[in-house]
C-alpha cells in the first residue's frame, strides 16, 4: 500500500477536517479516520465493521463484486488447476510466496515429526465428555497446546513461528481424527509418516488396527482442494477474533483458539453443518425446497437460506463455484450418487432466478457445497466445522504473524456510541 495519495474532507459544526486516503494496491481506498477522536473528540459508527479496513494486509485479496478471491497474489482458481499441496499453500500463506523444494521439504519434515500429541494432552482429551461438540474440544486443545508448548507462547523470528506453526497445522488433524474415533467408540490410529497430509488425516478417521483404510486418490485430492479453499479469507469473523486477541500479545494458540470459537458460528463456518440439515430435511420431505426460499425470504421467520450470502461477495463466490465443479467431478468418478447434490441444485436454481435473492445480490457461499464432498468422504456432519478449522489455520496463523509483527501494531480497542443511563445513583435494594 502506498502512503496517502489522496486527502478527503469532512464538514462538521462549520469545520473543514482533511483526512488522508490510502490507495490499495488494487485500486481500494480507505479513508484515514485514526485521528479523528483525538483531534476532533469524534468518533466513526460502523457496528459490524462493515466498512472499516483494520489493518494492512498483504496476505489474501477478495473483490467481492467480481467474485475474486487471491492468496498472496495468485487467483484461487489456480489452485484447482495445478493441484499444489495444501501444506504448501500454508507455506505461502504464513510466509509470503510459494516455498521452494528445500523450504516445502523442511516443513513437510517438521509436520511429520509433530503429528503425534504429548501424552499430557492426550490425557486431558481423554477427560473431555465423549459427546462433547467437536469445534468445543477443538478450542480447549489448541488452548491447552500452550500448556504442552511453552517454548513457543513467544514468537519473536521465523524460525520459532515455523515450528509452532507445523505443530499446530499437524496436530489440528490428530485432535481432529481422535476426536471422531472417540465419539464413534473406534480404537485410535496413530498417524502414519509415510502417508502426505490429507491421506494420513483420511487413515486417522478411518483405518481399522487390523485393516488400513485405502485413501483414492479422488478423495485425496477433494480434501486437499476443500482444505485449500477454506486456507483463508481475509478479515472474516474468526481471523479479525484472532488478530484482536493476538494484538494484546496473547500468544498463538490463544489467538487460534479464539478463531475457532468464532468459527463455530453458524453465521460462519457453522453454515457449513446447517446447510447439511437443510438438505438432508428437505431430501427426508420435511419441507419442500419451495417452502425452503420461502421461510429464507419471510422477515417473520428467523430462517435463512444457509451457505448464501456474503459480507463480502456480490457475486458467486469462486469457492462455491469450483466446490460445485469438484462435487460433479467426484461423482463422476464414484459408483454411487449424493441425492443431496440435486437438492441443493434445485436449491441454488430456484434461488437464483428469484428477485428476493437477485437484488440482494445473494449467491451461494463456500458452505453451500462443500459439506457434499465432505460427506462423500464418509466425514460425518457434526465434524464439518472442524474440517473448515483445519483449513483455516493457515489463515489464522498468517493473520496473526502479520498483526504481530506489523510496525506499530497496536491494541486493538474499538469504541462505542455510549446509549445507556445517563448518570444516576445508586439506590439501596430496600429502597428499590
Ligand atoms: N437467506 C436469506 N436472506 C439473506 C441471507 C440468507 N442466507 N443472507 C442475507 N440475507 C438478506 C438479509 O436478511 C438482508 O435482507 P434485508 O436487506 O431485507 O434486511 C440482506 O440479505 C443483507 O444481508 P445481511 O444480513 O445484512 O448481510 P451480512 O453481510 O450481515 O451477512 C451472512 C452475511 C453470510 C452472515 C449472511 O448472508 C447469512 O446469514 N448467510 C447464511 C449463513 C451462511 O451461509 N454463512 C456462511 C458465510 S460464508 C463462509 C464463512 O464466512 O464462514
Amino acid at each position: 500500500m502506498s502512503d496517502f495519495s489522496d486527502t478527503a474532507k469532512l464538514l462538521i459544526d462549520d469545520k473543514e477536517i482533511e483526512l488522508n486516503v490510502y490507495t490499495g494496491v488494487e485500486g481500494d481506498r480507505a479513508i484515514d479516520v485514526t485521528s479523528l477522536y483525538k483531534d476532533h473528540k469524534l468518533t466513526t459508527y460502523d457496528p459490524s465493521l462493515g466498512n472499516t479496513a483494520i489493518c494492512r494486509s498483504s496476505i489474501t485479496y477478495i473483490d467481492g463484486e467480481r467474485g475474486v478471491l487471491r492468496y498472496r497474489g495468485i487467483p484461487i482458481e489456480q489452485f484447482n488447476r495445478s493441484k499444489p499441496n495444501f501444506i504448501e499453500v500454508a507455506w505461502a500463506l504464513i510466509f509470503g510466496r510459494l516455498p521452494d523444494h528445500e523450504e516445502l521439504g523442511y516443513f513437510h519434515d517438521a509436520l511429520t515429526d509433530n503429528e503425534l500429541l504429548h501424552e499430557g494432552l492426550r490425557n486431558q482429551f481423554m477427560a473431555l465428555p465423549v459427546d462433547a461438540p467437536p469445534m468445543a474440544i477443538l478450542s480447549a486443545m489448541i488452548s491447552m497446546m500452550a500448556c504442552y508448548h511453552k517454548e513457543f507462547l513467544q514468537l519473536e523470528d521465523e524460525t520459532s513461528l515455523l515450528g509452532a506453526a507445523a505443530r499446530l497445522i499437524s496436530k489440528v488433524r490428530t485432535i481432529a481424527a481422535f476426536t471422531h474415533r472417540r465419539s464413534a467408540g473406534l480404537p485410535f490410529i496413530y498417524p502414519d509418516p509415510n502417508l502426505r497430509y490429507c491421506a494420513n488425516f483420511l487413515h486417522m478417521m478411518f483405518s481399522l488396527p487390523y485393516k488400513q483404510f485405502e485413501v483414492s486418490e479422488e478423495m485425496e485430492d477433494a480434501l486437499n482442494l476443500v482444505l485449500i479453499l477454506h486456507a483463508d479469507h481475509e478479515q472474516n469473523c474468526s481471523a479479525s477474533a484472532v488478530r484482536v486477541v493476538c494484538s494484546a500479545q496473547a500468544n498463538l494458540f490463544a489467538s487460534c483458539s479464539a478463531g475457532v470459537n468464532a468459527l463455530w458460528g453458524p453465521l460462519h463456518g457453522g453454515a457449513n453443518v446447517k446447510v447439511m440439515e437443510m438438505l438432508e430435511m428437505i431430501y427426508r420431505g420435511g419441507h419442500r425446497p419451495e417452502e425452503c426460499i420461502a421461510a429464507a425470504k419471510d422477515k417473520n421467520n428467523q430462517f435463512r437460506l444457509f451457505g448464501f450470502g456474503h459480507r463480502v461477495y456480490r457475486n458467486y463466490d469462486p469457492r462455491a463455484k469450483i466446490l460445485k465443479t469438484a462435487c460433479d467431478r467426484l461423482f463422476s468418478k464414484l459408483k454411487h450418487k449424493d441425492p443431496l447434490l440435486d437438492v441443493a441444485r434445485k436449491l441454488e436454481e430456484l434461488a437464483l432466478r428469484d428477485p428476493y435473492f437477485i437484488e440482494r445480490k445473494l449467491y451461494p457461499n463456500v458452505d453451500f457445497y462443500s459439506g457434499i464432498l465432505l460427506r462423500a468422504m464418509g466425514i460425518p456432519t457434526n465434524m464439518f466445522t472442524v474440517m473448515f478449522a483445519i483449513g483455516r489455520l493457515p489463515g489464522w496463523i498468517a493473520q496473526w504473524k502479520e498483526q504481530h509483527f506489523a510496525d506499530g501494531a497496536k491494541i486493538i480497542r474499538p469504541r462505542q456510541l455510549y446509549v445507556g443511563n445517563p448518570k444516576s445513583d445508586y439506590i439501596e435494594i430496600e429502597k428499590r
